[in-house]
């Protein structure tokens, strides 16, 4: 969809955990190899939250580095968005959590679950509350511990996740060329079970059975997602620049969620785009689900690989299933 929302980032941060977890590291209890996983996935290692590290610390840390790099209070701040499938507790969400701990006023507060396509759900949900004026400075997050459910024994979906967080404040302005010029989101809800986590919420409460059936670990139908995932990635990018009235030639940068660098590579190869022009983190932290297009977004402006005036397409997909993506003139 064609639309001008006049937002403009104020700064950006993020956070991993300490602890490097190594695709070596796996093959010392599973039966997997650093040649698989690396040719399969791209992954060469990943960083594990240390024990009591949840989503919030990894969140506060972001966000305080966002902070700083706006040069913002956290009184400042009056809208709080995180995207994650992993929050600090059921209830309640991590983003009133977060507001505690920042020290920010009673502000509005919630998370959006959309797994890995849920940073640009809430990009473009903050963006809404920023063009409406019931937000003038919104930060948003993609913040994930997905170690937490990700079954350390199953070598299938054990040596693809990560922990991180990423963070964005987002303000108002009115420079003429700034601002998200498209963005789609959708999901397709009969594939819900292609990846998920069958215990622990309503249909089936925590009991001694789910945890004995390993049933709050998700569990993931790889292959056909890989299929999705590249025609979604394609199609997405394609789109969206059309909707905008700009050609791929046009995009300075694509930010695309890191779930398999071979997804990566194929989409964009099929859309002609140089992968000099795509954002690759996976091979350093796995897959980071809502984190992995923040956490990218801010390396990109930390190492200066974008600049004012750029058009950043952003592209993720993940559990639902679902997808988003947002053109910003940065
Ligand atoms: O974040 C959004 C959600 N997730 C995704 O986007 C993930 C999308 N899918 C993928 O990235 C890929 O499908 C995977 C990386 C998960 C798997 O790669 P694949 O090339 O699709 O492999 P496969 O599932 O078809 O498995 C091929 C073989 C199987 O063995 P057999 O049946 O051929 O004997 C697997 O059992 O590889 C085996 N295998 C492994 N072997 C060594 C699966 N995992 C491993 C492993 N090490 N870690």
């Amino acid at each position: 969809m064609k639309m001008k929302w006049a937002v403009e980032i104020a700064g950006t941060g993020a956070y991993v955990p300490e602890r490097v977890v190594t695709n070596e590291d796996f093959t010392k209890r599973l039966d997997t190899s650093d040649e698989w996983i690396v040719q399969r996935t791209g992954i060469r290692e990943r960083r594990i939250v240390a024990p009591g590290e949840g989503t919030l610390a990894l969140s506060v840390n972001a966000s305080r580095q966002a902070l700083a790099e706006a040069g913002l209070q956290p009184e400042e701040i009056d809208l709080i968005v995180i995207a994650t499938a992993t929050p600090e507790h059921p209830l309640p969400s991590t983003a009133c959590e977060l507001q505690a701990a920042l020290g920010c006023g009673w502000i509005p507060s919630f998370d959006i679950a959309a797994a890995c396509a849920g940073y640009v759900y809430a990009m473009v949900s903050a963006a809404q509350f920023l063009d409406c004026g019931m937000a003038t400075k919104a930060l948003i997050l993609g913040a994930e511990t997905l170690t937490s459910i990700t079954d350390m024994e199953d070598r299938g979906t054990a040596i693809l996740f990560g922990d991180a967080a990423g963070a964005a404040i987002l303000q108002p302005t009115d420079d003429p060329n700034k601002g998200i010029l498209a963005a789609r989101l959708g999901a397709d809800g009969a594939r819900a079970k292609a990846v998920w986590v069958p215990g622990g919420g309503s249909a089936e409460p925590a009991s001694i059975k789910t945890v004995n059936e390993r049933l709050h670990y998700m569990k993931m139908k790889g292959r056909a997602i890989y299929k999705f995932a590249v025609n979604m990635m394609h199609s997405l990018v394609r789109d969206t620049a059309e909707d905008a009235g700009v050609s791929l030639d046009d995009l300075a940068y694509v930010i695309p969620h890191q779930s398999n660098l071979r997804i990566i590579e194929s989409a964009v190869s099929r859309l002609g785009i140089p992968m000099d022009k795509v954002a690759i983190n996976i091979d350093r932290y796995g897959n980071t689900s809502a984190a992995s297009v923040a956490l990218a977004f801010h390396e990109a402006r930390e190492t200066g690989r974008i600049k004012s005036g750029d058009l950043v397409m952003f592209v993720a997909f993940g559990a639902g299933l679902t997808w988003g993506s947002a053109l910003l003139r940065i």
